[in-house]
């Protein structure tokens, strides 16, 4: 690229800037590969999964998948996004090139497109509840209800998909506002003020229920180690979620790793967002589970936890409805951050491809995820009986691009990386050496890609074997 790229004000841009602009400091990569990382995963997921699959061993199988698979896999990313400066589809190209490696690694950016819009789609739906939830708990509707009415009120929401859509499209709209504004006007300014409010509403509710909650169980229930509950089931389920949480096998974290600064640290860097993701999830496990086992409810609800058993309790509790509100402000907020992440792939692409105004492109990219995103709405109501393989279409889509995109995405990228990239630019990005540099060639090499083919090898011979 040696000329770099002439902007449309004939400015010149220099090879390690993005033409998409650049994250103005270290720090605002970080907030924004958290704001990425933190979101449904975290608050909705994690909680619930956690609570299925019996607490403490899964937590701790949960955090080695993300220290030996995911903070590696991440730091690839960042690693590929950086050195390539484009949309991830051209990013590899390019790489590619420069590598002497065959074109179809290039599948690696495209699968990501495509994951990023089957995700986003159903993404912006259970968004779309949440947003509801704030004003659903505000509303004080909950006030002394017990688990049969909370799931009742849960129930009627869904069967109606006006109602559901409503909430979706102004999730979409939202978001493609955000990122239309590109990167230092968009999606700087949103990270900026949400995840530092995001971070202190957790601390606040985590005092909540440390107050007004059990938080000696809830505590005992997430950390307390008991070998026993091991299932295999559970790891696989763990080592998946580890690729979702922290946003990783669909080129999000490689298109916000082309506008990280250089001179930045890519293994702090990435350490520093693993251990947030992390510190997240478990907070948010601490302001969940006290107060649900307070109310005497059960953890292992799955995915009504939040939205059955959650509001009983604060419907139940001091000051219920406005910590019930704040918590699912929290909620929006976290899934605004990472929604947003969603589209970046595919945005930066078209504008690189078609030279397309970035508004132009996110207005057309979210109407087609909100046009697939009907199909998910219409999963809990109208077509709730509409299956393929015993699967709703919002099941369809939430398998395919989790169980089966992330981890190939991820299988490819830490293979990419560990195998075809000119040794030069890992080099030189990573900065390892000695030692350093052997463990990483060891666990982006073997134990990232054996990890991710444990996974993927079970979950295929789970589905058709
Ligand atoms: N990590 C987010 C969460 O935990 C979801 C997410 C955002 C995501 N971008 C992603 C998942 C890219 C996979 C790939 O809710």
């Amino acid at each position: 690229m040696g000329a770099g790229i002439p902007l449309a004000k004939g400015a010149i841009v220099p090879d390690d800037v993005s033409r998409h602009g650049m994250w103005s400091s270290r720090w605002l990569f970080v907030l924004a590969a958290t704001g990425s990382a933190v979101g449904l995963g975290n608050i909705w997921k994690f909680p619930y999964i956690t609570g299925e699959n019996g607490g403490g061993a899964f937590v701790v199988v949960y955090l080695l998948c993300i220290a030996a698979i995911g903070i590696p896999i991440m730091m690839a990313e960042v690693m590929l996004g950086r050195s390539g400066r484009q949309s991830p589809i051209n990013t590899m190209r390019s790489l590619i090139r420069e590598s002497g490696g065959h074109r179809s690694w290039s599948v690696i950016g495209w699968m990501g497109v495509l994951a990023g819009v089957l995700i986003l789609s159903f993404y912006a739906v259970i968004a779309g509840w949440a947003v509801f939830y704030v004003f659903r708990l505000a509303s004080g509707v909950f006030e002394g209800v017990d688990g049969s009415q909370s799931s009742a009120l849960f129930g009627e929401f869904l069967s109606n998909p006006w109602a559901v859509l409503l909430w979706q499209t102004l999730f979409m709209v939202a978001t493609i506002v955000i990122v239309a504004r590109g990167v230092a006007r968009g999606l700087e300014v949103a990270v900026r003020w949400l995840m530092p409010i995001l971070l202190l509403l957790l601390v606040g509710l985590v005092g909540y229920a440390a107050v007004y909650g059990d938080f000696g169980q809830g505590f005992a229930f997430l950390f307390s180690f008991d070998a026993s509950r091991l299932t295999w089931d559970g790891t696989l389920t763990a080592m998946g979620h580890a690729f979702f949480t922290l946003s990783l096998g669909m080129g999000a974290i490689m298109a916000y790793g082309a506008y990280m600064p250089s001179q930045a640290s890519i293994s702090t860097t990435v350490v520093t967002i693993g251990v947030l993701d992390t510190v997240v999830a478990l907070a948010a496990g601490l302001a969940i589970f006290p107060i649900v086992f307070v109310e005497g409810l059960v953890p292992g609800a799955g995915p009504g936890l939040m939205f059955e058993t959650l509001p009983v309790a604060f419907g139940n509790l001091p000051f219920g409805a406005v910590l019930g509100t704040i918590f699912f402000l929290l909620v929006s907020f976290a899934a605004i951050t990472s929604a947003i992440s969603l589209t970046e792939p595919a945005l930066a692409f078209l504008v690189e491809e078609y030279n397309a105004k970035r508004w132009r492109v996110a207005i057309s990219l979210g109407a087609v995820c909100w046009l697939l995103g009907i199909g998910t709405v219409l999963s809990f109501n109208v077509w709730a009986d509409a299956k393929l393989f015993g699967l709703t279409f919002f099941d369809l889509v939430d398998y395919v691009s989790g169980k089966i995109m992330l981890p190939l995405g991820g299988l490819l990228i830490a293979l990419f990386a560990g195998w075809v990239l000119n040794r030069r630019i890992a080099d030189e990005q990573l900065g390892f050496e000695g030692l350093r540099r052997e463990v990483w060639d060891l666990v982006i090499r073997f134990v990232a890609p054996l990890g991710v083919l444990v996974v993927f090898g079970y979950t295929i011979y789970q589905s058709f074997g």
